[in-house]
C-alpha cells in the first residue's frame, strides 16, 4: 500500500520515466550527409554501434563499408579497415576499399561467357578480363538503404536493382546486401540476396582491406593467417584459374596452421611471381552447399586483435595488398602504400562461368542467390 499521494505521485512518475528506456533499441543506426556523387545524388554515411562499443559505418555509395572500429587486447579502439573520408575518394576509387563487388566478383576470362547457348560479353578492364563486374560495377552505384534493426541487433539492408544488360550481364538482377551489428556480440554479419528475371551469373562478395594493427601505416607481413583449406586454385599469368584444384602441401600457400603473410611471400615461385603475392582463391574445406563454415583466421600480435571470417560460399580470395602503392590517399590523408591492407573476399571460385567443374555461379530465373559471411572479433594475449 501507497502512504501518501506524494509517494504515490513519485512512484508513477518513475515508471513513465522507465517504461520508455526498457522499449527503447539500447543503440540505434545513426545517420549523416557523406556527399553528392558527380551526378549529384546525395549519399549518406550509417553508423551502427552496439552495446559493447563496436562501431561500423555503411555508405549507401557501392554498400561499403567505411569504418570497423574494435578493440585490442587492452581495451583501446582502432578502425581496422581501409577507406577514404571523402565520398570522392570512393568515386575515383580503384582498389574496391569495402567495397560490395557485383554481378561477378573476381575475373572473368577473356571478358565473355556461354550461358544457355547464347555467348555475352562484358567490358574488359583487367588486361582481356573482366573484373569484378566490369568498368562499373556495384562498387559504383547508388543503392537505398532502409533501418531494418530488431531488439537484438543493428541491421542495414542497401538494395540496387541491375538492369537487364548492364555491364553486358543478362537478366534485370536485384540484389540485396544486409549488414548486421549484433548489440552484444563483436561481429559483423554480411548477408546478400539476388534474383533475375533470366538466367544469369551472380558472384558476390565484399572487398574491405584489413590491417588489424589499427595502424594504416604498417605493412600487414606479421599478421599471422590460418585458411580453413587444403587446396587452391592456380592461376596463369593474367590470374585466370588453370582449372585445377591443387594441395597447398609443401608450399608457400600452405596456411593450415597459424603462419605470418610475410613468412614465404617472397619465395622464388611461379605462382607467387604471378601474383606478385598472395592473390588467389582457395577452395574450402567446409563448404557443404549452405550453413556458415570457418574460413580463416587472422591473428595480429601487437594488438592481439583476431578476425575469424565464416562462410556460405565454396572459396576465399586471399589477397595481400600487392596492388596499393602509396597513391591512394586514404582516412586522415593516409597513403596506403604496398601491403598494408589484405583482403579476405568469400566467394565462388573466379572465372566459374568458364569452368563447369567449379561449382556453378549460375543463377536461374525465378530463383533467389543467398550468400552470408560473418566477420567475427575478439583478443588474444
Ligand atoms: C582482387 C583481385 C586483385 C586486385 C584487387 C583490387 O583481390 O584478385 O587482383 O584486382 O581485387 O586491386
Amino acid at each position: 500500500m501507497l502512504r501518501s499521494p506524494c509517494i504515490s505521485l513519485a512512484v508513477i512518475l518513475l515508471l513513465l520515466c522507465a517504461y520508455p528506456q526498457a522499449n527503447r533499441p539500447a543503440s540505434k543506426i545513426r545517420l549523416s550527409t557523406f556527399g553528392k556523387t558527380k551526378e549529384g545524388q546525395e549519399i549518406r554515411r550509417y553508423v551502427l554501434t552496439n552495446n559493447r562499443g563496436m562501431e561500423t559505418s555503411v555508405i549507401n555509395y557501392g554498400a561499403a563499408l567505411a569504418s570497423l572500429r574494435v578493440p585490442d587486447r587492452d581495451g583501446k579502439m582502432a578502425d581496422v579497415v581501409l577507406g577514404y573520408d571523402t565520398l570522392e575518394g570512393y568515386e575515383q576509387d580503384k582498389s574496391y576499399f569495402g567495397a560490395t563487388i557485383g554481378r561477378y566478383g573476381n575475373r572473368i576470362a577473356r571478358a565473355q561467357f556461354m550461358l544457355d547457348g547464347s555467348l555475352f560479353h562484358l567490358p574488359t578492364n583487367d588486361g582481356p578480363n573482366c573484373l569484378h563486374g566490369g568498368t562499373r560495377g556495384f562498387n559504383k552505384r547508388v543503392w537505398t538503404a532502409a533501418d531494418r534493426s530488431r531488439s537484438d541487433a543493428l541491421v542495414l539492408e542497401l538494395s540496387y536493382t541491375s538492369q537487364d544488360g548492364e555491364e553486358g550481364f543478362p537478366g534485370r538482377l536485384q540484389v540485396k546486401v544486409t549488414y548486421t551489428l549484433p548489440l552484444e556480440s563483436d561481429e559483423l554479419q554480411v548477408e546478400y540476396w539476388a534474383a533475375t528475371d533470366k538466367d544469369t551469373v551472380v558472384n558476390l562478395t565484399n572487398h574491405s582491406y584489413f590491417n588489424l594493427s589499427g595502424v594504416m601505416s604498417r605493412e600487414i607481413l606479421d599478421h599471422r593467417l590460418l585458411l580453413h583449406a587444403s587446396k587452391f586454385t592456380p592461376v596463369d599469368g593474367h590470374l585466370i584459374p588453370t582449372g585445377e584444384l591443387l594441395s597447398v602441401q609443401g608450399s608457400p600457400f600452405d596456411f593450415r596452421s597459424p603462419t605470418a603473410i610475410g613468412a614465404r611471400i617472397d619465395q622464388e615461385n611461379e605462382q607467387l611471381k604471378f601474383g606478385r603475392g598472395y592473390d588467389h582463391n582457395w577452395v574450402l574445406e567446409g563448404f557443404a552447399g549452405s550453413g556458415l563454415q570457418p574460413a580463416a583466421e587472422v591473428f595480429e600480435p601487437d594488438s592481439g586483435r583476431v578476425l575469424e571470417v565464416l562462410t556460405t560460399e565454396p572459396g576465399i580470395q586471399f589477397y595481400s595488398g600487392n596492388f596499393l602503392d602509396g597513391t591512394a590517399r586514404g582516412k586522415g590523408g593516409t597513403a596506403y602504400a604496398h601491403r598494408t591492407g589484405f583482403c579476405l573476399e568469400t566467394q565462388h571460385f573466379p572465372d566459374s562461368p568458364n569452368h563447369p567443374n567449379f561449382p556453378s555461379t549460375v543463377l536461374k530465373a525465378g530463383q533467389s542467390y543467398r550468400s552470408s559471411t560473418v566477420f567475427r572479433f575478439s583478443t588474444r594475449r
